[in-house]
């Protein structure tokens, strides 16, 4: 069979766990909650534009030569200095890679770092995309919860004296996907010192760290590293355009090497077009203005869930309260499957979309909760879908509970 020439980490038969979240509703007046995208009437298209006119009209056909295999160097200079500026990383130029979105670059540290079975802590709820381009390479996982300041270190250092192999730990600090969690100041200096003692490597990623509501980003845990153990890994999808498939990753030089090494046989380089365009519009525009006006959109889309999530949710349900990004969770009592509650109540007859919790977890082995994402509606529609959604909520939650 053609199938069994196929490489175990591609077996089409277990679906990637991006597969399935990018799927449109054939339904026009469905609500989707689900897809985690940036607002487009944001994107700033006119500048975009007249940036990729100018880098193309500057360098002609040498632009379409092939280029740097670590990036654009003057883009990769802008972003070292703004993640200087606003997360307090020092570092240089020659340590950022600039990659095929924040995606490529956790695939690109997965590869450089894993052999089937190596251990890997991630927190859970985690990022899907993490675990697809982790799942690859067929790791050992051990799932950490998370705190109202993020990752539970109690847990994590005993999970770490178990299983003194563990060599990764993925986190998203900032605004996390899909929690909307942030981890404390303190909390990323100490897990820096755990990861200097336990031995192991720290995967940050952080795309939504510019998107706080009221406050700039906090020091990244990069920031706190002092022997090369953290990769630090953004991206311009938040907050300029995804399709520009433009992210970055730092790394010291060790990791660098290797990560370079693994990047060159993926794809020789990223689009060195698109970065020239992206150099010229930070040359002309003020990224961290425009970032501003993002943020004056997405607190009022967070505040419109939050309300309506205290309005029409059962007592039972619990949520989060993000300070940033684009994320709200909720938590339903046990026995709910909000997978199957989707598929056979929500979506057909209350016409709304979540993407449900089980998805963010390694072993998909937590089924009650669930992914809102609010920042493509506005607040009229996220007043109304989550009505929608609360009737249907309050009708599971209780006729799981037996009337006493
Ligand atoms: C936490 C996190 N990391 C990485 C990414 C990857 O985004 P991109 O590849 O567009 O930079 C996303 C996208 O949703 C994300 O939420």
């Amino acid at each position: 069979m053609l199938k069994d020439l196929l490489a175990t980490r591609a077996n089409p038969d277990v679906p990637s766990a991006l597969s399935g979240l990018f799927t449109q509703d054939a339904d026009p007046s469905a609500i989707s909650f689900a897809a985690g995208s940036p607002n487009e009437s944001l994107f700033p298209v006119a500048a975009v534009q007249r940036a990729f006119n100018t880098a193309i009209a500057k360098q002609g056909a040498h632009l379409f030569q092939y280029q740097n295999p670590q990036g654009n160097p003057a883009l990769r200079a802008k972003l070292a200095a703004r993640i200087g500026k606003w997360g307090q990383v020092t570092t240089t130029a020659e340590h950022v890679v600039l990659t095929v979105g924040g995606q490529q670059a956790i695939e690109l540290v997965a590869k450089a770092l894993l052999n089937p079975g190596d251990e890997v802590a991630v927190e859970v709820p985690t990022y899907v995309g993490a675990l697809a381009a982790l799942d690859l390479y067929q790791p050992t996982y051990y799932g950490v919860g998370l705190q109202s300041d993020g990752i539970d270190l109690d847990v994590l250092e005993t999970t770490l004296k178990r299983h003194p192999g563990i060599k990764l730990l993925y986190t998203v600090p900032d605004f996390h996907n899909p929690t909307g969690i942030t981890m404390s100041v303190a909390k990323r200096e100490q897990l820096v010192a755990l990861a200097n003692r336990y031995d192991f490597i720290i995967l940050e990623d952080s795309p939504y760290r510019d998107l706080g509501y009221e406050q700039t980003p906090l020091p990244a845990i990069k920031s706190f590293d002092t022997e090369g153990r953290v990769v630090f890994v953004s991206s311009l999808s938040k907050i300029l355009m995804p399709a520009l498939r433009t992210g970055w990753l730092v790394a010291d030089d060790t990791l660098l090497a290797a990560i370079m090494k693994v990047r060159l046989a993926s794809d020789l380089e990223a689009t060195g077009v698109t970065h020239a365009a992206i150099d010229a519009y930070l040359t002309t525009n003020d990224l961290d203005a425009h970032v501003d006006v993002l943020k004056d959109h997405y607190r009022v889309q967070c505040a419109a869930m939050v309300a309506a999530l205290g309005k029409y949710f059962p007592d039972e349900a619990t949520f989060t309260t993000p300070a940033g990004g684009f994320f709200d969770w909720v938590t339903l009592p046990k026995d709910i499957d909000t997978g199957a509650l989707l598929r056979e109540q929500i979506s057909p007859t209350a016409h709304v979309s979540y993407v449900p919790g089980t998805n963010f977890y390694p072993n998909r082995d937590v089924h009650n909760s669930l992914r809102l994402c609010f920042s493509g509606l506005t607040p009229t529609v996220i007043d109304a879908g989550i009505h929608r959604l609360g009737d249907q909520v309050k009708a599971a939650v209780h006729e799981a509970k037996p009337v006493v």
